[in-house]
């Protein structure tokens, strides 16, 4: 009875545990959500009160496929400034960045078509990728990123359409590809006639080293589409994402977007365009950096601590995700059985894998959701569950 297109598709592991994810005195390592605390939920109802009020004209109203003008004015402006739009390029409002890339899929894939991506990579994109029956192929992560060798080797001998990257503070590793790899991608792109997909929902929440620049902010031929989102650093609720693409390329993007919901939901457009003009956007990530920050450090050092030395982690310079291999011979996806018994929860490498079987030795671990002490008392828990599976 079902499509070929979505036989293969299956739940995200994770909304299958939320369950067991809700008992008492769980610890949960396994979201991706930012902090709630961080909301600006006080502001934002004063906003959207005020908008009803005095605006429902336009709140209330259809509105353009390409996003509520000053939003998007907004957003053009911030990514001009990182460099992020050449003369070439076009921007439009989408709803969360997860729709920029799946509008970014449907227009630039065929059925059959061969995309590279990291392995692992994050669980909304690959099956959104799955969803156009296209062939995946995963390229192995390295400390500055996806192995750049591998890729043109490989691209040498097979043609590929995309390269979908999440280059920043990856979900799920927390790695980010050093400024040389992105160059040399790009050159490859160039080289070998593909385009790539730079995914930065998180990009904006460095809470430590120095900045690397986009990939997008090097592309000067049109091959970089760019997909941003708002989730990470306002709320994932009002789900607002944006996408920057050439013209050429944005033309049909909008008429996906058009067929697909006709536009984004206006009123969250409005707030969020309200909240730039009287909030400063910067202190507020500020906040977002300081939290995580701490957070961050405190799984690093507690994994330390109370994991077996066979263990191994990233650290990473900002985002919400750290990965950790474990030693040869583990099943990550029977250790976090045991480990939800015992009231801990992560992401089995499996979920994130190109190819799950691929997954068994990693495990993904979120901290943006958990305060510091429970941090500390999750890897712990956690730990003993790791000595106790061998
Ligand atoms: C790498 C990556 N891309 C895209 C998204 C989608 O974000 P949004 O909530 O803006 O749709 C997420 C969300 O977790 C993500 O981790």
């Amino acid at each position: 009875m079902f499509a070929e297109r979505v036989k293969g598709l299956k739940g995200s592991a994770i909304r299958e545990m939320f369950k067991l994810l809700a008992q008492p005195d769980m610890i949960s390592f396994a979201g991706g959500a930012p902090a709630p605390e961080l909301f600006p939920g006080e502001l934002l109802g004063e906003i959207s009160n005020k908008i009803l009020k005095e605006n429902a004209k336009v709140a209330l109203q259809y509105g353009i496929t390409e996003g509520y003008a000053p939003l998007r004015d907004y957003t053009r402006g911030r990514m001009e400034k990182a460099g992020n739009i050449h003369g070439h390029d076009d921007l439009i409002i989408t709803s969360g960045g997860q729709q920029a890339l799946d509008l970014t899929f449907k227009t630039l894939l065929n059925e059959g078509d061969t995309v590279v991506l990291e392995s692992p990579s994050f669980i909304g994109g690959m099956n959104s990728l799955r969803s156009y029956n296209v062939h995946l192929h995963g390229i192995e992560m390295q400390e500055d990123g996806m192995d750049i060798d591998a890729l043109e080797a490989y691209v040498k001998t097979q043609k590929i359409k995309l390269v979908y990257t999440i280059a920043t503070f990856q979900n799920p590793s927390g790695i980010t590809m050093s400024a040389e790899k992105r160059k040399k991608l790009l050159s490859l792109a160039d080289k070998y006639d593909f385009y790539i997909l730079e995914d930065n929902p998180y990009g904006e929440l460095r809470y430590k080293g120095e900045d690397v620049p986009t990939i997008k902010s090097f592309d000067t031929l049109g091959r970089v589409i760019y997909a941003g989102s708002y989730s990470k650093t306002i709320s994932p609720g009002l789900r607002l994402g944006w996408v920057i693409a050439r013209q050429d390329i944005m033309e049909k993007i909008v008429i996906c977007k058009q067929v697909s919901d006709v536009h984004t939901t206006v009123l969250p457009q409005m707030m969020a365009a309200e909240f730039f003009e009287v909030y400063d956007f910067d202190t507020h990530i500020e906040k977002a950096k300081v939290l995580y920050r701490e957070r961050g450090d405190e799984m690093c050092t507690a994994i330390d601590e109370y994991f077996p030395k066979a263990c191994t982690h990233t650290v990473p310079e900002g985002g919400i995700f750290l990965w950790c291999t474990l030693p040869e011979g583990y099943d990550s996806d029977a250790l976090l059985k045991e480990a939800v018994a015992q009231k801990v929860a992560f992401v089995a490498g499996s979920t994130c894998m190109p190819v799950p079987e691929e997954g068994a030795r990693y495990m993904r671990l979120n901290y943006s959701l958990t305060a510091p002490d429970k941090i500390r008392e999750g890897i712990q828990r956690l730990g003993e569950v790791i000595r106790n599976a061998k």
